[in-house]
């Protein structure tokens, strides 16, 4: 049965490219959809939303990370990017920052359009990442 052979990353990425079918990007046309598995197994989508007011555009991963938040699940193990693009391409520094924020170690799957897929880990993609304790640290 189809079901039985479906990995939880197969799970990830589906609901990664679903979401990309939501992206509001008419002036970029670049679609982007992201999905976040939680520490307790919980897949949490975003996807980007662009405005008028270019710079106002969000990113997929974002819109993922902050609904997740919102429902009050902050540990993240793993991220797919899903991307209407020719390659698998890694997150935006401002989405680097935004993940670190509540997983530094976390999995970055990327997806271009064709599945081909590239991997790292956060705190490759981000190290030395600008954190609460630099905050509380301070003199
Ligand atoms: N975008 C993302 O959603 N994630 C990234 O990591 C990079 C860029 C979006 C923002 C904008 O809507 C479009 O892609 C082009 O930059």
């Amino acid at each position: 049965m189809a079901d039985e052979m479906t990995t939880p990353a197969d799970a990830l990425r589906e609901a990664a490219f679903s979401a990309m079918e939501n992206a509001y990007a008419p002036y970029s046309r670049f679609r982007v959809g992201a999905a976040v598995r939680t520490s307790n197994g919980e897949i949490v989508t975003g996807c980007n939303v662009e405005n008028a007011a270019y710079g106002e555009a969000l990113c997929a991963e974002r819109v993922a990370v902050a609904a997740a938040v919102a429902r009050g699940l902050r540990e993240f193990a793993e991220i797919a990017i899903a991307a209407d693009s020719e390659e698998p391409w890694p997150p935006c520094g401002s989405c680097r920052q935004t993940m670190s924020e509540f997983s530094p170690d976390m999995k970055v799957t990327s997806y271009a359009r064709n599945g081909s897929q590239a991997t790292w880990r956060l705190s490759d993609l981000l190290p030395e990442a600008f954190a609460l304790n630099h905050l509380r640290g301070r003199s």
